[in-house]
């Protein structure tokens, strides 16, 4: 009988065990990867980081970039028509041992910045998984996911969430208002990709 009472209890300890295991992403490694130029990406990496419990690590280029709009957007322009590979100034050291990469940037002119192409490429992501997002103001991911899978071939990029951001600057993010909808529109998203209860 006592036999039998220490299996009924082991059985429900496994039990229990195995569905703490089971909660989405309880034994991935995630790193939640994200450039801001403004402030409205970054926002959102820290929603995904709190829901999800990740690491997070900001891209930042070598040579910072105009604060000003126009000549802002005139150096994101050209950097994209010489198809340029801005250098970093930061680095993920362990990139290895993360399994799911969440990877965050404004939509510049219909895609990724040019910096997004230079770390898609400085590491090797096979066998991973990506999970794109990225801040706009109307043209959503644009061609942004399909510019991503060809950089990454070997790993497994999940569906993308594009969040309105504005026009760069204005940091319409930052309040506290807007940051509640980035909260609902995030975990809704993490839902459907099964990375949240
Ligand atoms: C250089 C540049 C190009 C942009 N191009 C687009 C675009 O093609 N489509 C769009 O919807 N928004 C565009 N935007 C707006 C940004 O995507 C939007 O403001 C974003 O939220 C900025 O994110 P950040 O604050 O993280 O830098 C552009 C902004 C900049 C600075």
């Amino acid at each position: 009988m006592k036999k039998f009472l220490f299996f009924v209890l082991a059985f429900f300890c496994m039990e229990g065990f195995m569905e703490l295991n089971a909660q989405p992403g309880a034994t991935k490694k995630i790193l939640v990867a994200y450039f801001s130029e403004s402030g409205n990406t970054r926002v959102v990496a820290q929603v995904i980081q709190g829901a999800v419990g990740a690491d997070i690590f900001e891209i930042k280029t070598v040579q910072t970039y105009p604060k000003e709009y126009n000549p802002l957007i005139a150096l994101a322009q050209k950097e994209q028509r010489e198809n340029a590979r801005p250098a970093l100034s930061t680095r993920v050291s362990n990139m290895d041992s993360y399994d799911i990469i969440f990877v965050g940037y404004p939509n510049w002119w219909g895609t990724m910045p040019m910096a997004l192409f230079t770390f898609l490429e400085q590491y090797n992501f096979a066998g991973k998984t990506i999970i794109p997002f990225c801040t706009h103001n109307g043209s959503r991911l644009g061609s942004s996911v399909n510019d991503l899978k060809k950089l990454v071939p070997k790993a497994s990029v999940l569906e993308g969430l594009a969040i309105r951001g504005g026009r760069s600057g204005s940091f319409e993010l930052g309040s506290q208002r807007e940051r509640e909808t980035v909260q609902r529109e995030v975990n809704a998203w993490l839902r459907r990709l099964g990375m949240v209860n």
